[in-house]
């Protein structure tokens, strides 16, 4: 067990918080967060922390800048490759105009509208800094009184953060007395933030990280029976780790999603057109023959909608998933299938769901994962969805509060579920 923030003193300390604010903002200003949920998930453990008076110090990422360099904007290699290649006469222009357009680029990874949409949410003033190790980040965390919050700079603003540097570890510890890491979307990254920094403070956990490990550990160490996981996808090869943990665990396995359409045609089924790993099908196989050795219920598609082009607007037929013809492309559960699932989900005491049932950003291919999503909701079960595009379906149809637990983390759920340790978990303090 990892110590929390309700195991340290914070009152009057200054502590800093690493959380995951890599919220996705609209792509044209970059200035409008189009989904809030993970600075929603951060709020417990800011607000606890201003209510036992401690100074609020929080760090984050925001996508990946490549332009900015300890705080400076310069080119990366790559562009300065392809400017070193053009003729001597035309190298001034260009590097001027990649410059113009890095500097909006990184514009759009500041965290100054996190820090904005966050005062509003908090009722009190977020301190935005203008750096992250820089003057002004020294200079207002030198200043930050009780029960005040500040927010420095995009961490990945300095290369050293994805290199777990020990100095720039170092120089964001400075700041602070204590370290608490509530970033379970990062943890599975070893940066100078999640992990480098615990080597200079006493480090434990916020509580959406202990909340991502109540339900998730709980899930994977002593789930409630039947234990049923979903999990949908394009490929085997990025779920095949995750199948290889749950498999020992789980009760029943339910496989939708592009990855269905290699285990039917291991099995022997035409799939058209459909997704396919040739060279995943004999790990399916093996996948299905250990589920059956292990007595677990294996669940594939009965059946699927397919289309004879990759688009929303394609003709449709619904098909036997080993019976798809040739042309045509699996691309959502079928109605049978969708009976099937939500049948088993129904018997559930715990279900663990990952990944779409189809091309669920085409709308007419949504259905199956709307139809999984309704019968989690209806389900008595403590239920948890993955991060990404499930997490994504679950909140967009209005069915957040009637799921136990979405994980705010996306690589980082997913590493959790393969039974991963995951770096910025295990740099914290145990009881
Ligand atoms: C995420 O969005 O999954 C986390 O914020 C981690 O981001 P990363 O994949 O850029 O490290």
């Amino acid at each position: 067990m990892k110590k929390t923030i309700e195991d340290v003193n914070v009152q009057g300390k200054k502590v800093l918080v690493r959380v995951d604010f890599n919220v996705p903002m609209d792509k044209e200003t970059g200035t409008k967060i189009t989904d809030e949920n993970r600075i929603l998930g951060a709020l417990p453990t800011i607000k606890y922390l201003v209510d036992h008076k401690a100074a609020v110090i929080l760090c984050s990422h925001m996508g990946k800048p490549h332009n900015v360099f300890n705080d400076t904007l310069k080119l990366n290699k790559k562009e300065k490759a392809k400017i070193e290649a053009l003729p001597a006469e035309e190298q001034a222009a260009a590097t001027e105009a990649a410059l113009e357009k890095a500097k909006k680029d990184v514009k759009k990874l500041s965290l100054a509208p996190v820090a904005a949409r966050l005062s509003e949410l908090l009722g009190q003033e977020v301190i935005m800094a203008k750096d992250v190790i820089g003057p002004d980040a020294q200079a207002k965390a030198a200043a930050l009184q009780p029960g005040q919050v500040m927010l420095l700079e995009n961490l990945r603003f300095h290369a050293e953060e994805e290199k777990n540097d020990p100095a720039f570890a170092k120089a964001l510890a400075s700041y602070a007395e204590i370290y608490v890491n509530d970033a379970f979307g990062t943890a599975h990254r070893a940066h100078a933030s999640t992990a480098g920094v615990a080597d200079y403070l006493p480090a434990v956990s916020g509580f959406l990280i202990e909340k991502e490990l109540k339900f998730m550990g709980g899930a994977l160490e002593n789930p409630q029976r039947p234990f049923v996981a979903i999990l949908g996808g394009a490929k085997v090869s990025s779920k095949i780790g995750v199948i290889e943990n749950l498999i020992d665990k789980v009760d029943a396995l339910i496989i939708g999603g592009g990855m269905a359409y290699t285990f039917a045609k291991a099995m022997g089924g035409n799939v058209g057109n459909s997704l396919l790993e040739e060279d995943k099908l004999d790990l399916a196989r093996e996948t299905m023959e250990k589920a059956k050795a292990k007595g677990i219920k294996f669940l594939l598609p009965i059946d699927t909608v397919a289309a004879d082009n990759f688009s929303n607007d394609a003709n449709t037929q619904v098909v036997p998933i080993g019976a798809i013809p040739e042309g045509w492309e699996g691309m959502d559960i079928g109605p049978e299938t969708e009976k099937l699932f939500a049948e088993t989900i129904k018997n559930a005491k715990t279900v663990v769901w990952n990944g779409p049932m189809g091309v669920f950003e085409f709308p007419n291919f949504a259905k199956g994962t709307i139809a999984v999503a309704q019968a989690l909701a209806d389900a008595d079960c403590i239920s948890i969805v993955g991060g990404g595009d499930s997490a994504a379906a679950v909140t967009q149809l209005g069915f957040a509060d009637k799921i136990s637990h979405i994980s705010t983390g996306g690589g980082a759920s997913m590493e959790f579920l393969e039974g991963k340790t995951l770096p910025g978990v295990a740099a914290l303090n145990d009881k």
